[in-house]
């Protein structure tokens, strides 16, 4: 990786060459990272770097994908905050080690308020000012305004010796014209954004609320802003005799005067996916059962490397980041005993034949959309009885599940219907101290030492999707056309689970699929990829020729 000291002003006139052999030369520490290497700072190369550069050919934007959808969204959200200035920062480039930093990847909310996907678009913050009643975007009672760092000129030092958002380190980023192109929205320099966020907030006047957890310097900003303001995030109890109904709704209208009413808020507008985000989910998913196919064809290497889950896992991730933006989540490359590990990412295990291997993996596409796809594989292409066994039982969980995911069913609904089945097949198998109807009440659940996870949860921008979704609307909440969870029951036998017999240890099953709720059933996304123990072994045959 290229050296990135040119970021920071020089802090002395010495050079590097010149610095004293040991510390206490009173230079900041912050400043230590030009210790390693010269960087030219004369105004002859200060002259000559910005000049004689031909005109700056366009960037090929086009209006994203999503932009037509987008409008709808933000109209959602509007209309759950009159009066209130809602903002939601992309977040900024995070630190991956002293001054290198991860790859960026937006906060989900700005991704779907805005589109935007792939590496887009660090700092930027997206705001939605409360306007008359009506007469906002698509008539909503908001104007949405994008506040972004546009591409520096040339004739500045950002353009050839800033490492984050420097031309000469990460390439032209759009201009405004070009954010507006791309996404419809309005766009202003991020440099507006302090006086565009206190314009009007006060006691009386507009309410300024944050996605909380995306960007701490946007929230900072807004704290100092409310301050100034003389506003609390929540206003002061009152002394006054309210009837319970009267408390009731000031202690709502106050909660949606909270951050944590908008963080909410955008979770929950995921819930239903439109039919745009539908297909990019369809794309994600049939870019991971390519991806699976991947894996089938790589498994006689993984057998024969003495790490062959990462053989499994690489395998996987290239194919992620050639088919699209990478995985929506670090890849589980589970064999033999390491299945029984729920989240196993390290893969650093040896793939035998004769043993199962678990592979969880995700395609997340340019629009950040992800899939979230579990089988649990023959290393040699046949399942022994035993596995087939413990398979089966899996699959009819997720099959029981399948059959009640169905529009006017209870989110709760499918979890209860995988733990009927795998309560009653382990009682059949002797496994359970307790019947399956005692372990299935509240007191008992005992089936659930071998699967402590749960069955479902939503998937989109996020793998798991909507998480700070209220409860009534998650778990109690009633299944909608549009939604898209997983189904992912499985049975995971520790090899030193004295509970079982031996001919059960060391397994770990899970089956895990995409479902879309339709208008009156469920469509299985992840169909495609065989479920079923004989169409797996058929399916590995084919592709292993
Ligand atoms: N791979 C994470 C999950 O299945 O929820
Ligand atoms: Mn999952
Ligand atoms: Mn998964």
């Amino acid at each position: 990786m290229t050296d990135a000291t040119p970021v920071t002003p020089e802090p002395t006139s010495e050079t590097p060459d010149q610095a004293p052999e040991h510390t206490g030369d009173g230079q900041d520490l912050a400043a230590r990272g030009s210790n390693r290497s010269q960087r030219p700072d004369s105004d002859a190369f200060k002259a000559f770097i910005t000049s004689g550069w031909a005109p700056r050919a366009e960037l090929d934007v086009e209006p994203l994908p999503a932009a037509p959808y987008t409008v709808a969204r933000r109209a959602a959200l509007s209309a759950r905050f009159p009066g209130a200035r809602l903002v939601v920062p992309a977040g900024p480039l995070k630190t991956r080690s002293n001054d290198t930093d991860y790859r960026f990847r937006p906060h989900s909310a700005f991704a779907h308020l805005t589109g935007y996907g792939t590496d887009q678009e660090p700092d930027a913050v997206l705001v939605l000012h409360p306007v008359e009643p009506g007469t906002g975007d698509g008539g909503s009672d908001h104007h949405a305004v994008l506040y972004v760092r546009p591409l520096a000129a040339r004739d500045t030092e950002e353009f050839y010796a800033d490492s984050r958002y420097g031309e000469f380190w990460v390439g032209a980023r759009p201009s405004l014209d070009d954010v507006t192109t791309a996404t419809g929205v309005e766009a202003r320099h991020v440099d507006e954004l302090r006086d565009a966020l206190a314009k009007d907030v006060g006691p009386g006047g507009v309410t300024l609320l944050v996605v909380a957890g995306a960007d701490e310097a946007v929230e900072a900003l807004v704290e100092a802003i409310r301050a100034e303001a003389g506003l609390d995030d929540v206003e002061a109890a009152q002394d006054e005799q309210l009837t319970e109904a009267e408390w009731l709704a000031r202690a709502e209208a106050a909660y949606r005067r909270t951050d944590a009413a908008l963080v909410e808020a955008v979770s929950e507008l995921r819930l239903v996916k439109d039919a745009h985000e539908v297909e990019q989910m369809r794309e994600a998913v049939a870019a991971t059962i390519a991806g699976f196919e991947e894996v089938v064809r790589n498994l006689p290497r993984a057998v024969e490397h003495r790490r062959g889950e990462r053989v499994i896992e690489t395998t996987f991730d290239a194919h992620a980041r050639l088919e699209g933006n990478t995985v929506g989540y670090e890849t589980i490359a589970a064999a033999g005993e390491h299945a029984t590990t729920l989240h196993w990412i390290r893969n650093d295990g040896v793939v035998r034949t004769g043993e199962l291997v678990l592979l969880d993996a995700g395609v997340e596409v340019d629009s950040l959309y992800t899939a979230d796809v579990t089988r649990t594989l023959p290393v040699d292409g046949e399942y022994t009885e035993v596995q087939r066994r413990v398979y089966q039982a899996v699959l009819d969980a997720a099959d029981a599940a399948f059959a009640v995911a169905v529009p006017g069913a209870r989110f709760r609904d499918v979890h209860a219907a995988a733990m009927e089945v795998i309560a009653a097949r382990l009682e059949e198998w002797g496994l359970l101290p307790v019947s399956a109807a005692e372990s299935l009440s509240q007191d008992g659940q005992q089936h659930r030492r071998w699967m402590v996870h749960g069955t479902s949860h939503h998937l989109g921008l996020d793998v798991h999707d909507c998480a700070q979704a209220r409860r009534e609307l998650y778990l109690d909440g009633v299944l909608e056309p549009g939604m898209v969870f997983t189904i992912e029951p499985g049975l995971y036998f520790k090899a030193d689970d004295l509970a079982v017999p031996e001919e059960y240890r060391g397994i770990g099953v899970r089956i895990e699929d995409d479902v879309l709720v339709t208008a009156d059933s469920n469509e299985n996304l992840s169909a495609a990829l065989p479920r079923r123990p004989e169409d797996v072994e058929a399916w590995m045959g084919r592709l292993r020729g």
